[in-house]
């Protein structure tokens, strides 16, 4: 255990957030982000708990903090660290924090109202539907009255978003056809496209643009866990015949609307206009396993790995 120097805390991790951008930080070439080196800690998203403080001021004793911890049960905490460190507030569940009260239902939030901004009757598609982001992302989306559709990987998932979250309808692309299902539930196009996978999947959906479509790239998940480089898009063309726009975004680039996209989501909550679901896993020694399950698809509900053997919820 490290000795804690001038302003710093001891942080006891309680649960990690398996997230796909970390697939990106283990390639050493890393992402928006330096990757991690051999023998380095795995960067991670994590929240915990302050169990020793030389900085009770800014972080008192028991107070829960969320933060880049990495796989490890403790991490010490700087003064004023980067990326900044954002105190749990009081009432709300931890893991909720590495979910949809945190850069998960921000990225959705910000996605959606910020970047696609979709309008009362316009085709919203969304791909992965049933990830964190993606489900949180169509629930907003249908809350601003357009047409939901997702795509998902298994039956279960598609059940889950249009039984329990309200989406319209939810293609499953392992075992239905993409296109010709496109054409039957938006046979007006796609109005609204909102990426978590990119590759293969983003150029068929280009084929099935509305006139002023707007493509939101959130993610292209299908690209991470791969050798070689993904096939060109050789749908690209269809923008300009349907003047439609591709915008990527990151969320960190919009981290001044953290607190108004946190209350936000936060009441939608309580409200229950908003639904999420976690799959938990037990032990730190779990949580190369959940990486790997996040690129099968092998979980339903934002993944997290439960790192203190009796953390509270
Ligand atoms: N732009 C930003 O600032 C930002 C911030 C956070 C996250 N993101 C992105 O948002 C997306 C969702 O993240 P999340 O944390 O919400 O995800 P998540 O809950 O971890 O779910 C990821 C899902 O992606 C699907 N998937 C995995 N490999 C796939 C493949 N090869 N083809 C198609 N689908 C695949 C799987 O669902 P199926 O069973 O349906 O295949 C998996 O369950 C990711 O692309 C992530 O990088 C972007």
């Amino acid at each position: 255990m490290p000795a804690l120097g001038e302003g710093e805390a001891l942080l006891e991790v309680q649960y990690l957030g398996v997230d796909p951008t970390i697939r990106g930080w283990l390639d050493e070439r890393g992402n928006y982000m330096p990757g991690v080196k051999i023998g380095e800690c795995v960067r991670s998203n994590g929240v915990g708990v302050i169990v020793e403080t030389n900085n009770p001021a800014e972080y008192p004793l028991g107070r829960a903090f969320m933060h880049l911890t990495g796989w490890q049960q403790y991490c010490v905490v700087e003064s004023n660290p980067f990326p900044p460190i954002t105190m749990v507030p009081e009432g709300v569940a931890l893991t909720d924090v590495l979910g949809a009260l945190g850069h998960i239902g921000i990225t959705a939030y910000v996605g959606v109202l910020r970047v696609a901004r979709p309008q009362p009757g316009e085709t919203f598609l969304v791909s992965a539907a049933a990830s964190g982001v993606g489900s949180i992302a169509g629930q907003i989306a249908k809350m601003q009255g357009a047409r939901v559709i997702g795509i998902a990987g298994s039956p279960e998932k598609c059940a889950w978003v249009v039984d329990d979250l309200g989406f319209d309808a939810c293609i499953d692309y392992k075992t239905e056809d993409v296109a010709a299902r496109l054409k039957e539930l938006a046979p007006g196009g796609v109005d609204v496209f909102f990426d978590n996978v990119g590759g293969e999947l983003l150029d068929t959906v280009l084929r099935r643009l509305a006139l002023r479509a707007r493509v939101v790239l959130c993610g292209d998940i299908s690209t991470y866990d791969v050798d070689s480089p993904p096939p060109p898009l050789r749908n690209v063309r269809y923008l300009m015949g349907k003047r439609a726009r591709m915008e990527g975004f990151n969320t960190l680039d919009h981290w001044d609307h953290y607190h108004e996209a946190a209350t936000q989501l936060g009441e939608w909550l309580a409200a229950g206009k908003l639904k999420t679901r976690e799959h938990v896993l037990v032990g730190l020694d779990r949580a190369p396993e959940a990486l790997v399950r996040l690129f099968k698809g092998d979980h339903l509900g934002k993944l997290v790995v439960r790192v203190a053997p009796n953390s509270p919820r």
